[in-house]
């Protein structure tokens, strides 16, 4: 009896263990507050990016993120995916320097970014971006919805997850804990010290929509448009799960029918 318990019991952690794992991970280090879902459009077997939201996010992009933070694979042409026009496209391209060259005296230059161009690195060269930002080089990001278990979620909850002071939930969880020089201390970074520091304010930014550009709608709107970034085709592989699942259950239907057929005749 008590070998059952006992084995009921390891399964019981075991399933809590496995089960709290993600969460633990999500929050920096398993302590403090868990990371907030948010629901998001594109949630859902029939969820669709915003293209709204997805502009906003790329205001908060070039306004905020583009100085420290390249999206690789993206070229401005992109952006008509999200409801921007041709000429639009060139306008925001034409804001953006990249290199070009060489010339004909073998010289590298900068021109301006016409639609054609991936986006502009913001540091010329990994040396001068750890330079910039305390030894660390700024990821690019577009494909970090990916790489970071719950995605979008995660952007959201690390951009508003910033502390002034070390809070004392953690200090509590590790005595020894403290903030090296350069550091930020944010609830939802593996480790919790940040290399980056905190970005959205109220007031740093006005959307040309009219929409309020609290922190919390800075912080949804650029996570949509990182996930986008990541997962443009996210839209068009829903549309064909559903086509799947529609196939499945026509074809369930017709072998039902189809087995109703044959005990008929077996009767
Ligand atoms: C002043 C430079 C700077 C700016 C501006 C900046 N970041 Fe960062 N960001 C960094 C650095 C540096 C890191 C690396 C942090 C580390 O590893 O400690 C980073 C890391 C990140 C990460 C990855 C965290 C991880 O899990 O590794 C995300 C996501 C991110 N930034 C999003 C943004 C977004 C979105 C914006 C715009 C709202 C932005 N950043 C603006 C410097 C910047």
């Amino acid at each position: 009896m008590s070998g059952l318990k006992g084995i009921i019991g390891a399964a019981a952690v075991a399933v809590g263990l496995v089960a709290g794992a993600p969460a633990a991970l999500a929050a920096g280090g398993g302590h403090g507050p868990e990371l907030k879902h948010q629901s998001w459009t594109f949630d859902g077997l029939f969820g669709r990016y915003s293209e709204k939201q997805l502009r906003r996010g790329w205001e908060v992009y070039e306004g905020i993120c583009k100085s420290c933070h390249t999206l690789d694979y993206m070229h401005y042409r992109n952006l008509e995916q999200i409801g921007y026009t041709e000429d639009e496209v060139k306008e925001i391209a034409a804001r953006f320097e990249v290199q070009d060259g060489p010339d004909e005296w073998g010289d590298m230059f900068m021109r301006p970014a016409t639609p054609l161009d991936g986006f502009a690195e913001p540091y010329e060269n990994d040396a001068i971006a750890m330079l910039a930002n305390g030894g660390v080089v700024p990821p690019n990001l577009s494909v970090i919805t990916r790489a970071r278990d719950h995605g979008a979620d995660y952007v959201y909850n690390l951009l508003l997850g910033y502390e002034d002071e070390v809070p004392e939930w953690a200090t509590e969880a590790d005595p020894t804990f403290s903030l090296a020089p350069g550091k930020s201390f944010n609830t939802f970074f593996p480790g919790y010290a940040i290399s980056m520091p905190q970005q959205l304010f109220e007031g740093i930014l006005e959307y040309s929509d009219g929409t309020e550009a609290t922190p919390e709608q800075m912080a949804k709107d650029v996570s949509a448009f990182l996930q986008w970034a990541a997962e443009p085709e996210l839209e068009e592989r829903k549309g064909l799960g559903r086509m799947v699942l529609l196939f499945l259950i026509v074809l369930t239907g017709v072998l039902f029918a189809y087995k109703r057929e044959l005990w008929k005749d077996a009767h």
